[in-house]
């Protein structure tokens, strides 16, 4: 059974428990009809069978079947080569999956390949992609979306080493070729003409040509996913028109919303050393008092999840208080005007 990941559904707080399914050939999953067919094989003992053509097989160990609370989820683990199994990520916190991101998301990756995380600052997008990751055990391409972002970072280039000029792999390739998971972190900033230039290997041609190597062509890899992560356009400055159309378009998208009071108060207390459950309960407060005033457009930053942790594990590691209210909330706010209202609203915190 799955450590990494666990469910739990709002109002209850029922955990689910997930069942890995792995399907070939890739880009399949389950109908309804299979998975119901699955779960009565499994109720005989049965873990690996053909359904409809499909080689499917029971990569988790299941107890209690007769429980009604089992969700499949694809398994897209792989063989990964060793010279970059150090790319698989560890020692990732535990995941609390409130929305079912993790089913959307392994459906999207499992029959599509691909997919947006589009959501605030700090609601978990890349610690998503990273649990998933090493949940299944496949290595992680980063790449970071900038303006000097240029198509030779990510396809490659060719360098002088002593008299001799050799090519040297970008990030894409070596992807394209052996699989994983390639992070597109925040890529509203890229220019568009590098997003062209890898259009073909998110479509249904599959691969990339790379002219600059002799046209050599990397045919994209079963298990070869991607994710980009996303902040949502907002008021002038649309993020996403910056962001190429016809690229967002061969991708998923899947919406990370912002946690609840509650679903905040749990990851907090999993993710903080901090034993004080009144003072997380006013934090979460307060921060949600922030973030009104900045959804109203009085303030130009809000208060994210990860601040609230970093500020717990400040104070659970021996700061004071208000030392740190003040730098993982208050400083982020330079404006004078916006200093004092959010000094307002914090004081019940650290009088
Ligand atoms: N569902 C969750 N379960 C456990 N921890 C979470 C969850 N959501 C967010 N966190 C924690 O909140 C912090 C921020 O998460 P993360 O860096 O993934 O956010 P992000 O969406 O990528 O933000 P940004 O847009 O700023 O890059 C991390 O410490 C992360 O572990
Ligand atoms: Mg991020």
């Amino acid at each position: 059974m799955s450590q990494t990941v666990q469910i739990v559904l709002p109002p209850k707080y029922i955990e689910k428990r997930i069942v890995n399914v792995k399907v070939s050939p890739m880009g399949y999953f389950l109908s309804s009809d299979e998975q119901r067919a699955l779960l009565g094989l499994i109720k005989k003992g049965v873990k690996k069978a053909f359904l409809n053509e499909k080689l499917v097989e029971v990569t988790s160990s299941i107890q209690d079947i007769d429980k009604d609370d089992l969700t499949l989820v694809p398994d897209v683990s792989y063989e990964v080569p060793g010279e970059l199994k150090s790319m698989v990520p560890s020692n990732i916190p535990t995941f609390f999956d409130f929305k079912n991101l993790w089913q959307k998301s392994l459906f999207a990756l499992q029959v599509i390949g691909q997919a947006v995380l589009i959501g605030e600052k700090g609601v978990g997008k890349n610690h998503l992609c990273l649990a998933m990751a090493k949940e299944f055990s496949l290595p992680v391409y980063d790449v970071s979306g900038s303006r000097n972002l240029t198509e030779y970072d990510l396809v490659g280039h060719y360098e002088m080493r002593g008299n001799e000029t050799v090519w040297v792999s970008g990030l894409l390739p070596i992807w394209c070729k052996h699989g994983g998971l390639l992070i597109l972190d925040e890529l509203s900033l890229a220019r568009s003409s590098v997003l062209a230039r890898i259009h073909s290997v998110f479509d249904f041609r599959r691969y990339l040509i790379i002219k600059e190597h002799q046209n050599e062509r990397v045919d994209r890899h079963p298990h070869a996913f991607a994710i980009i992560t996303l902040n949502p356009p907002k008021g002038e400055y649309l993020g996403t028109q910056h962001l190429n159309i016809a690229f967002l378009d061969r991708f998923q998208m899947i919406e990370v919303p912002e946690s609840s009071f509650e679903e905040k108060k749990k990851i907090i207390k999993m993710r903080s050393d901090l034993n004080d459950e009144i003072f997380a309960e006013s934090l979460i407060e307060i921060a949600e008092k922030i973030n009104n005033e900045y959804k109203q457009g009085n303030l130009r930053d809000f208060v994210s999840l990860r601040n609230l942790i970093d500020c717990c594990n400040l104070i659970a590691n021996g700061l004071s208080k208000k030392d740190a209210v003040e730098i993982s909330i208050l400083n982020r706010f330079t404006d004078e005007e916006e200093k004092t209202r959010v000094e307002e609203i914090c004081s019940i915190l650290i009088e």
